[in-house]
């Protein structure tokens, strides 16, 4: 009997050894009726059979596209299951076609040899299917949870810089009282930046990119805004400001100023008290914006993936304060650049200290 005969006519047989081998793996918190344990195992191996009998056979899809093996998948994830529990799902699922097969199939033929390379092809391909569909589902349920946390985490943390302010700006308070206001106000603040990045990066991880919306700004505004509250909560770093040229144009503002913000804060974080100086150059058809600071340059090796997100100085060795950043900024900084057709370059040495370049043109609207 060819493979393809077999495992329609043992059906019955396959599945119970594969569902007692499922049963046992199964998360300890779910459990899974029969008919929910068996879900698509059937339809796999229906979908095998039929292209082990047919090389023209046309996959079984859904209404949506979707394969068994992609379904079987999803309700995986949904489950609790594990990529290794998924994984060895399969393995079962090929060990009880094919320990069944030669415990009653005797006599090896080579239409035996070549059934049997051709089903595990087909369960390799399902394999895949369902590892790339797990990953995907998997990851975007990861991306919701974290969009989810970073909103919700905004309104208290409103209250909290709220409170903060408060204290800040009590007249008659002793001088603790306002110490401890701005301490708050500053890691609210950091805080906020933080989930922000966060949320960009979830945003942008989906595929669409960061949505722009460019408006006519003055980036001399701009930079001196940022610039200014930087002052506010880092009152012991210099940080010089310079515009030359005409500034006006048409940008995402608030995208802008965030490039400034997280150039200017890694600028003050890993610059060792150093002085930033934040220049912005304006011609015709572009403005160039640059934030400088000395201290210990970035490691040549590093330069070229700093832009890759969850990319951080070598802890301990670089600057050991970053440990509690996620290494998103620059990454959102190139994403909001290349949103706005720039481009963003560093250069980074012992001598001449470290610059952050970016180049924008002045978008027409
Ligand atoms: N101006 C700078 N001077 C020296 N090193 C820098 C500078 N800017 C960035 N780096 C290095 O590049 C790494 C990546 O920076 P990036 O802003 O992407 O992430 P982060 O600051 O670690 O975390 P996040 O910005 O998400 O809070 C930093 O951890 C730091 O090691
Ligand atoms: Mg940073």
């Amino acid at each position: 009997m060819r493979l393809s005969e077999f495992i329609l006519v043992n059906m019955e047989a396959i599945l119970q050894e594969w569902e007692d081998f499922a049963r046992n793996i199964q998360p300890s918190h779910r459990s899974m009726g029969v008919v929910e344990l068996r879900d698509h195992a059937k339809e796999i191996l229906e979908d095998i059979s039929a292209e082990l009998a047919s090389p023209d056979y046309k996959r079984n899809l859904d209404s949506d596209g979707n394969t068994p093996a992609q379904i079987h998948a999803d309700t995986r994830v949904l489950s609790g299951f594990t990529i290794d529990q998924l994984l060895s799902e399969f393995r079962a699922l090929r060990a009880s076609v094919l320990g069944l097969w030669s415990r009653r199939e005797k006599t090896a033929t080579w239409f035996e040899v070549e059934d049997m390379s051709r089903f595990n092809e087909a369960i390799d391909q399902a394999l895949a299917e369902s590892v790339a569909r797990y990953t995907e589902a998997q990851g975007q349920s990861q991306d919701i949870f974290l969009g989810i946390i970073g909103h919700d985490l905004r309104t208290p943390l409103s209250a909290i810089n709220l409170g903060a302010t408060y204290l800040m700006r009590l007249d008659d308070a002793d001088s603790k009282l306002i110490q401890l206001g701005s301490r708050m106000f500053t890691s609210a603040v950091r805080m906020q930046e933080i989930i922000d990045n966060l949320l960009d990066f979830v945003r942008s991880r989906s595929g669409l990119g960061l949505p722009i919306h460019p408006s006519d700004v003055d980036l001399a505004a701009v930079s001196e805004h940022i610039a200014d509250e930087f002052r506010i909560s880092n009152p012991g770093t210099t940080i010089r400001t310079e515009v030359h040229g005409d500034a006006r144009g048409r940008w995402d503002g608030s995208r802008i100023g965030q490039v400034y913000q997280n150039l200017i804060g890694n600028a003050i974080q890993y610059g060792e008290n150093t002085a930033v100086s934040v220049v912005t150059s304006a011609t015709d058809g572009e403005v160039v914006l640059s934030v400088h600071n000395d201290g210990p340059p970035i490691p040549a090796a590093m330069q070229k993936k700093l832009f890759d997100p969850m990319q951080r100085g070598i802890s301990g060795e670089v600057h050991s304060s970053n440990r509690k950043n996620l290494g998103l900024g620059l990454y959102i900084v190139r994403e909001i650049v290349m949103a706005h057709k720039g481009v963003i370059e560093v250069s980074s040495t012992e001598k001449t200290g470290t610059t952050f370049t970016v180049r924008l043109p002045k978008l027409t609207a």
